[in-house]
């Protein structure tokens, strides 16, 4: 039985990193995958489908803006991520540092809150992955009928019910195989992943460039009004409003760098490459969104993003406006859809290696801590990750989940921030691969920022969030609290863990 606010110490947690053996994760990934698994994880629906969103609802040219406010709220996050990462190079990522830092019980809730981040991404990706595969499916004159594509809480505008989103299901029991497989194969796979992105993504801002028409770009920023969506929604459009507005659709666009800490106990030299592959795959990413949203808001007109089928609109923008074109659309379309199976990839990775932690440390079942013999990965974890985010995307519909997602990442961004200034009082003289500048005002901004984002996400939000916490902490006090290890030697791990040094 552990007070819940007993910290663990870090003695401890170096030794875990430590780790070697048939037991323990194996080192495998290098700088250039872990920026990979980054940009894996980053660049898929956030760039494809809200940028258009943004536009049309809040802020037109401006987004441009929006996407560079967001990433200076994310740098701050991800300069406190590469501390950490560095510091202390374990799988367990914003948890653990938060068990180090503020206690078992702070530890518990943002472990539990990373689920919102990972798990529920991973579904709701899933389903988008879904619908994008149906399109594909077009070209060729075939689609899986509505009612195994659809969640039965869905009906098409004939009132045909949903049954079961198979599609989705079935891509992620996909890319958990892959997982089961191997870490670096799965790297590796992600590495293709991203490089074709990446270049449909360079091919669309290149190209399009020529077409961009100053008139979409004058001015820059819109004069403050408002807007009301085909959902009926107002929102305040054009001016700082706007871009704040559009600032916090855009930060999903972000997500997924800090994904890369959850990899740290699989980096070969984590001191040196945890802060490459946070803080490379994070500027990476800021300067292609900057790119690419001022391609796409010069070559067509706000009037454009507002009549054109949401989600299909940077296939349509290219379509309309830049002739001789055409295959770009298409390969969009697919460049989307092999995006979508990466973020999943790296959001199903990063929860089973948090969940892997926590087990460790007894809070969840022994079972999440369980490495497969052969392929050195957490497979039982993998394997109910796959039933819990299948039966969300099979049977829940995804209109809910996104923004879930955005404020149980923006909390735990905010709880990284506090947990680096706090270290960085408490064990000055522990080595640190990477030290974040001005500590207090980088850690400060960041919790403003982020803070700031989740005040724009509104109380329904909020509420949903506290729900889910609550939820948790029914969890954490009928088992984690009995079952925490913190007060156990090391050596004693939970069955079929041992240390094997
Ligand atoms: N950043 C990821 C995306 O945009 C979650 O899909």
């Amino acid at each position: 039985m552990a007070n819940l606010f007993a910290r663990k110490p870090l003695d401890r947690l170096m030794e875990e990193a430590q780790e070697v053996g048939e037991h323990s994760l194996k080192r495998s990934l290098g700088p250039m995958n872990l920026v990979a698994l980054g940009i894996g994880a980053i660049i898929g629906a956030g760039l494809f489908v809200r940028t258009a969103a943004a536009i049309a609802d809040r802020a037109g040219p401006s987004v441009v803006l929006a996407f560079i406010v967001a990433g200076i709220g994310c740098a701050f996050a991800g300069l406190c991520y590469a501390e950490f990462a560095s510091m202390i190079p374990v799988a367990g990522s914003a948890y653990t540092y938060s068990y180090a830092t503020m206690g078992e019980l702070v530890a518990w809730i943002i472990g539990w809150d990373l689920i919102l981040e990972y798990a529920v991404a991973a579904a709701t990706v899933a389903i988008a992955w879904s619908e994008y595969f149906n399109r594909v499916l077009e070209w060729f004159g075939v689609r899986i009928p509505y009612q195994w594509s659809h969640s039965p809480f869905e009906h098409d505008p004939t009132g045909m019910h949903g049954m079961m989103n198979v599609p989705a299901v079935i891509i992620l029991l996909l890319l958990t195989m892959l997982l089961i497989r191997g870490t670096k194969e799965s790297a590796f796979v992600n590495g293709l992943i991203v490089i074709l992105k990446v270049t449909i993504v360079l091919l669309v801002i290149g190209l399009g460039w020529q077409f961009i028409n100053p008139a979409n770009h004058t001015p820059m920023v819109p004069l403050p009004t408002t807007y009301t969506t085909p959902e009926g929604i107002t929102h305040p459009f054009g001016g700082i409003m706007g871009i704040l507005g559009a600032a916090g659709v855009v930060f999903f666009a972000y997500i997924g760098f800090d994904a890369v800490s959850t990899a740290a106990q699989e980096a070969r030299n984590p001191k040196r490459d945890m802060p490459i592959g946070i803080l490379g795959s994070l500027v990476f990413c800021t300067i292609l969104y900057v790119l690419f949203s001022y391609v796409l808001s010069g070559v067509a007109t706000v009037q454009d993003f507002r009549s054109a089928g949401r989600e299909a609109s940077v296939a349509f923008a290219i379509s309309k406006y830049m002739h001789g074109y055409e295959w770009l659309s298409k390969s969009v379309t697919v460049a989307i859809l092999a995006g979508f199976s990466s973020v999943i990839l790296v959001m199903l990775l990063g929860q089973s290696r948090v969940f892997f932690s926590m087990s460790r440390d007894g809070l969840v079942s022994p079972v999440f801590a369980e490495v497969h013999p052969r392929f050195r990965t957490p497979w039982k974890s993998n394997m109910l990750f796959f039933v819990f985010t299948g039966l969300l995307a099979a049977f829940v519909p995804a209109d809910v989940t996104g923004e879930m997602t955005s404020i149980g990442t923006l909390f735990a961004f905010m709880l990284v921030c506090a947990g680096v200034w706090i270290i960085r009082v408490r064990s000055p003289e522990l080595e640190r691969g990477f030290r974040v500048p001005a500590v207090p005002v980088v850690a400060t901004l960041g919790i403003i920022t982020c803070g700031a984002m989740i005040f724009g996400l509104g109380w329904t939000n909020w509420m949903r969030l506290i729900v889910w916490l609550v939820i948790g902490l029914v969890f954490y006090f009928s088992y984690g609290k009995s079952h925490s290890r913190i007060n156990t030697p090391p050596p004693e791990m939970p069955e079929g863990i041992k240390l094997s040094r």
